[in-house]
């Protein structure tokens, strides 16, 4: 079997060249880590989990029109995806105050907030992703105007279309980071979301018993990982089979 060319190793996820020019393999791998890598651990069954997941919100985005980087799941832990030229900012999503915004603005975290606000910070793991505002990104170039625009736009799509799922299923979307990526079509660029959409990456919150179902319940220490996301798949209806036990062997990749 011939060796993949490994383009990147990120924390959570290694991306490989993919089968046609324009495309990468994305691997959901099962490591976890937490502020800037200073917490690490392996959670088995996480890349899994995250890789159906993300799936799920990807799909769901692209059939309200809402452009993504996902092709196609290839298998348990790998999807195909567009290659993109990453926008260099994690965009986030606040409903409710929590994390880093109660530090800063001293708000008790789960206060919901007027309207949703969008942050954006600068990716860029050595500076600890710092917080920038609009000023910075045009200043620096880091997006166009158009550029932010779109961003903009789509990101509060996404905003309403992962906090109806979320509540339709009994979950509280408190907050979530989105990356985007320019894809290149002829003489057109366009945005579409890219990286993954998953527990890792949004807070989550039980709507009745308030339990958190993100990866603040690895950074905080509040239990099984794996246990909080598999509830978030088994309640969208995307956990994977389970064979029953003692049964026929089957095939797992
Ligand atoms: N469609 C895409 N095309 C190119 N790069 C992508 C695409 N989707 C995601 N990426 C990038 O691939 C990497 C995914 O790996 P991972 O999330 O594990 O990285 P990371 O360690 O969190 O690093 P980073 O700080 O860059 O996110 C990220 O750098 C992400 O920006
Ligand atoms: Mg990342």
């Amino acid at each position: 079997m011939a060796r993949r060319k490994k383009i990147y190793e990120g924390k959570a996820k290694t991306l490989y060249e993919g089968p046609e020019p324009g495309t990468l393999v994305q691997y959901f791998k099962d490591d976890a880590t937490a502020f800037n890598a200073e917490k690490k651990d392996v959670i088995e069954g996480k890349g899994v989990l995250n890789n159906l997941l993300s799936e799920y919100f990807m799909t769901g985005l692209g059939q309200i029109g809402v452009p993504t980087h996902f092709l196609k799941r290839l298998n348990m832990r790998e999807q195909l995806i567009r290659s993109c030229e990453i926008v260099p900012l994690e965009v986030i999503v606040r409903n409710f105050a929590a994390g880093s915004m109660s530090k800063r603005l001293g708000i008790d975290e789960g206060t919901q907030l007027p309207r949703p606000i969008v942050e954006f910070c600068y990716k860029d793991d050595a500076l600890g992703d710092p917080l920038v505002s609009e000023e910075h990104i045009a200043a620096f170039g880091w997006a166009s105007q158009q550029d932010m625009d779109d961003i903009l736009s789509m990101t509060l799509r996404v905003n309403d279309f992962m906090s109806g799922v979320m509540l339709a299923v009994g979950i509280r979307l408190i907050d979530f980071k989105i990356e985007f990526g320019r894809v290149f079509e002829g003489d057109f660029q366009r945005l579409v979301v890219a990286d993954e959409i998953s527990p890792d990456s949004c807070r989550l919150w039980d709507i009745e018993t308030g339990r958190k179902l993100d990866k603040d319940v690895f950074r905080r220490d509040l239990g099984s990982l794996t246990d909080a996301y598999s509830e978030v798949a088994r309640r969208l209806g995307v956990m994977p089979n389970t064979p029953p036990k003692g049964g026929k062997p089957t095939l797992v990749n």
